[in-house]
């Protein structure tokens, strides 16, 4: 019968602590130069959410003194008549759409600059709605939406 244990002389134990030492250190650098960081224009934040006002067959949003005031801005807006994704495109254009994930159903409320994302398993969307990313299948919904008077009108 053989003896299992390995001697190992302190230089061969020192030298294999540093090497795994080095390993974790390395791959914390890598992990710190990636594009997983906090600031990483990929990473999705929480939209503002905002209400809207429903009446007839149309939502009408408020813009002024909201994050709709700049170009790229996009909202999550609340209303009775449903949940929307508001984009400006434009100074004087906006992009509305459902924010109701077509995957399983749970409301969109996260964005990156050029994306929507959901927060239930990770579905992408672009500001008109359409997927980048699944596991959804089916683009989101897209309204017409007008602007006048520092209102959006979104027509269901
Ligand atoms: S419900 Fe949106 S990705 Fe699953």
């Amino acid at each position: 019968m053989s003896n299992a244990y390995t001697f190992v002389s302190r230089r061969q134990f020192c030298a294999g602590a540093c090497q795994v030492a080095s390993c974790a250190t390395l791959a914390t650098l890598i992990s710190g130069c990636g594009g997983d960081s906090p600031t990483s224009p990929d990473r999705p934040t929480t939209l503002p959410t905002l209400s809207g006002q429903f009446s007839g067959s149309m939502v009408k949003v408020t813009t002024t003194g909201t994050a709709l005031d700049n170009v790229g801005g996009a909202a999550l807006v609340q209303s009775v008549a449903g949940v929307f994704l508001i984009s400006k495109t434009t100074a004087t254009t906006f992009t509305a759409i459902d924010a109701v994930c077509t995957h399983e159903g749970c409301t969109v409320n996260g964005a990156t600059d050029t994306e929507y994302v959901c927060p239930c398993h990770g579905s992408r969307y672009d500001r008109s709605g359409h997927v980048t990313h699944g596991p959804a299948q089916a683009n989101l919904r897209q309204y017409a939406a007008s602007f006048a008077d520092g209102v959006v009108t979104i027509n269901l």
